[in-house]
Parts: structure tokens; sequence; C-alpha cells
């Protein structure tokens, strides 16, 4: 599903469009994180772009899991120094509380059972650590969902409109799902953003958020 060439699609996505690196303001705003002290592990990390940026802040430790095998191939070439499983993340291979913090950034929608998904995220973080997670925004998946019924979770293929050569495979998964799936895995949320990936200006018609930010503490 995902190629080889997502790297280089995402690499000039975010180039271009910078918010939709948000996420990493609410990561070097969270004054408890201190990277020199910390690890950190990127469910569905792709080829490794925000493995790099955690290895510019200083991370002490570095992991990341994705199951598209080319990239990571590349995510391992660009990070040496991180351990780059092969896998989903679904099952995650560390044990309970091996982490301080976990990352996710446009992968977890890939999975249709989010419940699954956070609980095994919930598993491996350390009481007290962070979750920073990143996922479509149902508004922009309804719109792509054939049912146009905001409660039906369906699976949507679509094709990227800055890559014809890209096509995408995620689920509708409305905001109560999302939340309810935090909330039920002993995460309390401490913050939460919809965002739009582009600058504003590029918009036209009727504006819808992008994406999802949510911030959250393991109790
Ligand atoms: C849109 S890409 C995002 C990649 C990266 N997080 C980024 O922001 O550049 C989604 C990623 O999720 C991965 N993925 C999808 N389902 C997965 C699963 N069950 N386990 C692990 N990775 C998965 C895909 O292989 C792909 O690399």
């Amino acid at each position: 599903m995902y190629k080889k060439s997502f790297h280089a699609f995402q690499k000039k996505y975010i180039a271009e469009n910078k918010n939709s690196l948000k996420m990493r303001d609410y990561l070097l705003k969270e004054i408890s994180i201190k990277p020199d002290e910390s690890s950190i592990l990127d469910v569905g990390c792709g080829s490794g772009l925000d493995l790099e940026f955690f290895n510019h802040i200083g991370f002490k430790k570095i992991a990341g899991i994705d199951i598209t095998g080319s990239l990571v191939d590349i995510a391992r070439e660009n990070n040496p120094n991180a351990e780059i499983v092969h896998g989903s993340f679904q099952e995650l291979e560390w044990q309970d509380n091996s982490f301080d913090t976990v990352w996710s950034k446009y992968a977890l929608q890939v999975e249709k059972d989010v419940d699954k998904s956070i609980k095994e995220i919930s598993r491996v973080i350390k009481s007290g650590g962070h979750a920073f997670l990143q996922v479509t925004h149902p508004f922009r998946s309804l719109a792509l969902n054939p049912s146009n019924n905001y409660f039906s979770e369906q699976k949507i293929v679509y094709t990227s409109q800055d890559d014809a050569s890209q096509d995408f495979i995620e689920h509708h998964i409305s905001l109560t799902t999302w939340i309810r799936a935090c909330i039920s895995n002993g995460f309390k949320i401490t913050n939460f953003e919809e965002i739009l990936n582009k600058d504003i200006k590029k918009y036209s018609g009727t504006i819808t958020p992008s994406a999802v930010i949510l911030i959250l503490k393991k109790i």
C-alpha cells in the first residue's frame, strides 16, 4: 500500500506545508519531557522523518515501528542510532512501561480497531508518560466516505491530491471513537487541536480541518 516513493512525497509535503508539523511544537513545549533523559517510540514511523527530528532535539533512546518494509529500510539508513522494528503497531514487541513518550503521526487511522492500537500504546508507556497522536480529521475522511454518514466508520481508499501515484487506505473514525479509546485506555487528554495542514490561503470552498492532534498523559 505505502510505496518507497512515499519518502520523497512526504519530505516535499512537509517542506511545503509546515502546519502539518505542528505536533512537534507540542513536544517541544512539554516541559516535563527532558529529551536527553528520555525514550520515545514512533508508531507508524514510515521513512523516519520524525525520528530524525527526535535525534536532532537529543532524545536519549529512539525507536520506531512500521509495517512497510521499504520505508523501514529508509528509516534505518537515515537513523542509525534508532531501534526500528518492521511490524505492526497493533502488536508492539516492547515490554510494558518501556517508553516515556509515544508519538504517532498519520498512522493510527490506517487500522480500523482504534481501541486495540491505543491499548498497545498505553501498555508500553510508563505511568506519567505522554502520547502525541495526530490522525486524519473525520471531517476530511467523511468527504471521502462513500456512505455520506459521519457515524459509519468505513474503510476509504483515495488518491493523494498532491501526488497521483500515491493511493492511501484508511478508516473514517469519529471523534467519539478516538476520544473514548484514549480515556478508556488510561489516558488523560491534556490538549487537543484541529489543524489545517496547509496555509489557509491554499484552500478554497468550505474549509474543514485536516487533522486532529491529541496530547495525552498516562495516568
Ligand atoms: C501516512 S504514513 C505516515 C508516516 C509517518 N508517521 C510520517 O508522518 O511521515 C502512515 C504509515 O503507517 C504505517 N502503518 C499502517 N498500518 C500500520 C500497522 N498496522 N503497523 C505499523 N505501521 C503501519 C504505514 O506503513 C505508513 O508508513
